[in-house]
């Protein structure tokens, strides 16, 4: 059976490329147009902070699909190509430079951008932003053995960056506007854990403060901080968070509210337009309200969603948030957003890098975030999803097997 439809994708990223092979695993048989601006099929992000800077990988290896997959599911993939508008009356895809894509059905991912950090000096060769492998190749190309590295804002990016910096042997310097790190994501505890953790492996870090401005003869010399310190630095790398890329829709008359509004289907307010990935505001049933989410599990299961809706065949998309992060010897993983709790428990010893917090609202497990121990937070995250009332004694007692409390 022949089908005559064309179905384009605006961004070739992780939400893009599952999208695109949704479509195919679910038998669409019409034409499947993926456009990407950068010149990279959809690679995986979290290299870019970690192996990727460490230069352990090739670019190649962060593709999720490689050319001939692509190929062998007829996906037409149109590297550097930036989609500037969306004319829905005439329903088709503006280009940078004119031309035009006729689409019957259409999907947004076009992710996030860094938000740029506001100073003198900014724009000076040495200061870098860390979200594209462009970014992570000329960090690479300028990390110096033996300098000092400025790292602005003490987040995820920045935080994976002063970790794989130092292995380079660098000196990395974290510079954190607020007064603990990571706020947005974990709690007070955490951040403590991590502040502790991170100076116990050399990393300098200040909270409290900002980089008033860079200076340099023609590059980057040194930063100003906001007291007016001064630290000489050969790099810096800014990671102050993300603005998604919901421009586009917003243009076209899509609602946008913080990203692009969509339901629990990855549909946008046009029927025959959805979004996914880190630029869409979604409904979340479990945490009972709105979130863009900037992870890696999400862009490729809401992709899913988004290209199953795209033939009607879309369930219903809520899923208890799950991120992970990697910085030195250990790795760090949450599940859900904890906002409101009334009870912790903690489970292992934070002094051995060891141990998972439980974060508990009425008895029940509200989220959760582990160092070292992902296989109990695994079973914090069954726990959470079958609504069980667990006691913090028995969560912060070893020698209760997890598994005993989900049959409990
Ligand atoms: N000076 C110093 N720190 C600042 C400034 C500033 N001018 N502005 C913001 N910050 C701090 C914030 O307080 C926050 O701690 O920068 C940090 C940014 O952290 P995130 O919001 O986690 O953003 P970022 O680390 O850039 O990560 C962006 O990429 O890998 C993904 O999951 C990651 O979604 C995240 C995204």
């Amino acid at each position: 059976m022949s089908d005559d439809r064309t179905f384009v994708i605006i961004g070739a990223s992780q939400a893009g490329g599952w999208v695109a092979n949704t479509l195919r695993n679910e038998g669409f048989e019409g034409k499947v147009i993926l456009l990407g601006e950068e010149p990279y099929l959809p690679y995986e992000r979290p290299p870019l902070s970690k192996a990727a800077l460490l230069g352990e990988v090739t670019v190649d290896s962060t593709y999720f699909w490689q050319q001939e997959a692509l190929d062998e599911a007829n996906i037409e993939v149109r590297l550097n190509t930036k989609a500037t508008a969306i004319d829905r009356e005439a329903k088709e895809v503006v280009i940078e430079g004119d031309d035009r894509i006729a689409y019957d059905k259409l999907a947004i991912t076009t992710g996030a951008r860094v938000r740029e950090l506001p100073i003198d000096g900014a724009q000076l060769p040495g200061v870098f932003y860390l979200r594209t492998m462009e970014d992570t190749l000329a960090i690479r190309e300028a990390v110096k053995e033996g300098s000092t590295a400025m790292i602005v804002g003490g987040g995820w990016i920045g935080l994976e960056c002063a970790a794989t910096l130092t292995k380079l042997g660098c000196k990395s310097v974290v510079v954190e506007a607020l007064d603990r790190l990571c706020a947005r994501a974990i709690t007070p505890e955490i951040s403590d854990w991590l502040l502790q953790f991170h100076l116990g492996n050399g990393v300098d870090i200040r909270l409290n403060t900002g980089v008033e401005k860079f200076e340099g003869d023609g590059k980057l010399e040194r930063a100003v901080l906001a007291g007016g310190e001064n630290i000489d630095c050969s790099i810096a790398v800014v990671g102050i968070g993300v603005i998604p890329n919901a421009e586009i829709a917003a243009e076209a008359g899509l609602d946008t509210d913080d990203g692009i509004v969509v339901d629990d289907h990855a549909r946008t307010s046009d029927p025959d337009i959805f979004a996914a990935g880190d630029v869409a505001n979604h409904p979340n049933d479990l945490l009972g309200r709105r979130l863009r989410l900037e992870s890696y599990e999400n862009a490729q299961n809401q992709g899913i969603t988004a290209g199953k809706a795209m033939l009607d065949k879309a369930e219903s998309y809520a899923e208890i948030p799950w991120f992970w992060s990697d910085q030195f010897d250990v790795n760090l993983q949450m599940i859900g957003v904890p906002e409101n709790w009334d009870e912790t428990a903690t489970r292992g010893d934070p002094a051995k890098n060891e141990f998972v917090t439980f974060y508990l609202k009425n008895g029940v497990i509200d989220g959760a975030i582990s160092i070292n121990n992902p296989r109990d937070l695994r079973f914090g995250k069954r726990l959470m999803q079958a609504n069980k009332t667990v006691s913090v004694a028995d969560l912060s007692n070893p020698d209760i097997k997890m598994q005993a409390l989900l049959k409990g």
